[in-house]
């Protein structure tokens, strides 16, 4: 196979016929960090920082940023590149804020998003100088407002506001129309009720709205529409109510490609497009252009990521199907299960042998439904001991993965700028699984 063949430039084939990812040998990662394994390719990430953060100073300017969505993929050392490349944050848990405070991230520049923030959350989140809430509806922030005046504090929040656009994508990553459960619906009236609400508070301050139509989204013009409906709202709010507000976070939502039949999304035109939207939907309507924030995921980690694993067998059922057995499954990737999300697989040794034998990659949980992938192209000499490839893992593996069966999760191996490797989380271990366990 050329190198030009794969679905990103960070991954490759090397001499010996063994599938490269960031310049490094995987089946010698294999070998050294042994599997199942996530890989990430530093280099890449923080390449797809730079893509956002200059197009957005390119098109947007002023204090408009992008934010990383961490829900993708929380761990400490993703949060100092983070910091390094001058990204803020979005986090969703007390989890994620931990984990961002631990690792050193200044938590002023972070949003704190969710549809059911408890009580302990909003306290925690204050305590730790959280810059912003983004509040999702009544009761969250009256909540919030009382826990800021007990703290004689005035707490900057944005207002998700549901603007009533469908993304066209699968429906668990659906969040734009009416009908869902994040967000206060323009459409019902509610929007404009809980805006005057926050105005309202003595203890809230109240710095633009949040919307998030999607995930995975390709659709050609959805984040233009949308942002057309926010600037709209934003400025009949501004004559209705005399509101006019600082920011727009966008959310995040840009489509990442998993396999060739995927499009290929410019990030940094999709944001000159949206700037062009929004600029002319504000001289439109009379309005200044707003601080615009995005807070992408996917489109930050996703093809950064690969996960290995070790074939345990190759199982051959005549007339029917073979299935390749790995060590690993929907415990460190649901994806497929949940969604029936597609990856591209490789046997990662074995990349010079024509890839003659359709299968499905499958895990070792006691679940028929723990499925890497359907109908993969492999080679017929995958045998046990070989190393499987599956490309763009990360985002949504690491962060959605689980103990069923308990299982451990694997490590994460980040290979930094230097093309050095080092396991920046460690392996669970079978003990780390029973720790919680009352004797
Ligand atoms: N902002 C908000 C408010 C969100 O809810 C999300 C994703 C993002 C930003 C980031 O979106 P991204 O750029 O990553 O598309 N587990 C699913 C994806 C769930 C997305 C949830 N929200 C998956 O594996 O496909």
């Amino acid at each position: 196979m050329s190198n030009d063949t794969f679905i990103c430039d960070n991954i490759g084939v090397n001499d010996q016929g063994h599938l490269t990812f960031a310049g490094r040998d995987t089946s010698e990662l294999a070998a050294e960090f042994k599997t199942p394994v996530y890989l990430m390719d530093e280099g890449r990430i923080r390449h797809n920082c730079r893509v956002y953060t200059q197009a957005f100073k390119e098109h947007f300017g002023g204090e408009s940023r992008p934010l990383y969505a961490s829900k993708a993929n929380s761990f400490k050392y993703i949060y100092k590149i983070m910091k390094e490349e001058g990204m803020g944050i979005d986090v969703v848990s007390s989890g994620e804020i931990l984990c961002a405070y631990k690792a050193g991230y200044d938590l002023s520049k972070a949003y704190f998003h969710s549809n059911n923030k408890t009580d302990e959350d909003i306290s925690f989140a204050m305590e730790l100088g959280i810059g912003y809430f983004v509040v999702d509806g009544f009761e969250e922030l009256y909540a919030i407002e009382k826990e800021a005046a007990r703290r004689e504090i005035k707490q900057n929040i944005l207002l998700r506001i549901t603007p009533g656009i469908d993304p066209h994508t699968y429906a668990q990553v659906n969040t734009g129309t009416v009908d869902s459960k994040f967000g206060t619906a323009i459409e019902t009236g509610q929007a404009d009720e809980i805006i005057q609400e926050a105005l309202a508070q003595p203890h809230i301050n109240l710095i633009g709205y949040h919307c998030h139509v999607g995930s995975q989204v390709f659709a050609e013009d959805v984040f233009e529409r949308a942002a057309v409906v926010m600037i709209k709202y934003t400025a009949h709010i501004y004559r209705d109510y005399d509101y006019m507000a600082q920011q727009l976070n966008m959310g995040g939502g840009f489509g990442v490609r998993y396999v060739d039949t995927d499009p290929y999304l410019d990030v940094s035109k999709k944001i000159a497009d949206l700037a062009e939207a929004i600029n002319a939907t504000c001289e439109r309507e009379k309005i200044p252009v707003p601080t615009i924030i995005m807070e992408p995921g996917r489109s930050i980690v996703a093809d950064a990521g690969m996960t290995l694993y070790t074939v345990g067998s190759v199982k051959r059922i005549p007339y029917y199907k073979n299935y390749v057995s790995v060590d690993g499954g929907m415990t460190d990737n649901p994806r497929y299960a949940l969604y029936g999300s597609k990856y591209t697989c490789y046997t990662a040794n074995k990349m010079n042998e024509e890839r003659g034998m359709n299968c499905n990659v499958v895990g070792r949980c006691c679940e028929s439904g723990d499925i890497i992938q359907r109908d993969v192209l492999l080679p017929k000499e995958t045998e046990r001991g070989d190393i499987i490839a599956v490309c763009t893992t990360g985002a949504y593996n690491y962060s959605m993965a689980s103990h069923y069966n308990k299982i451990p999760n694997p490590p994460i191996v980040m290979i930094t700028a230097d093309g050095s490797a080092k396991e920046v989380v460690r392996r669970q271990t079978y003990e780390d699984l029973i720790a919680l366990d009352v004797d």
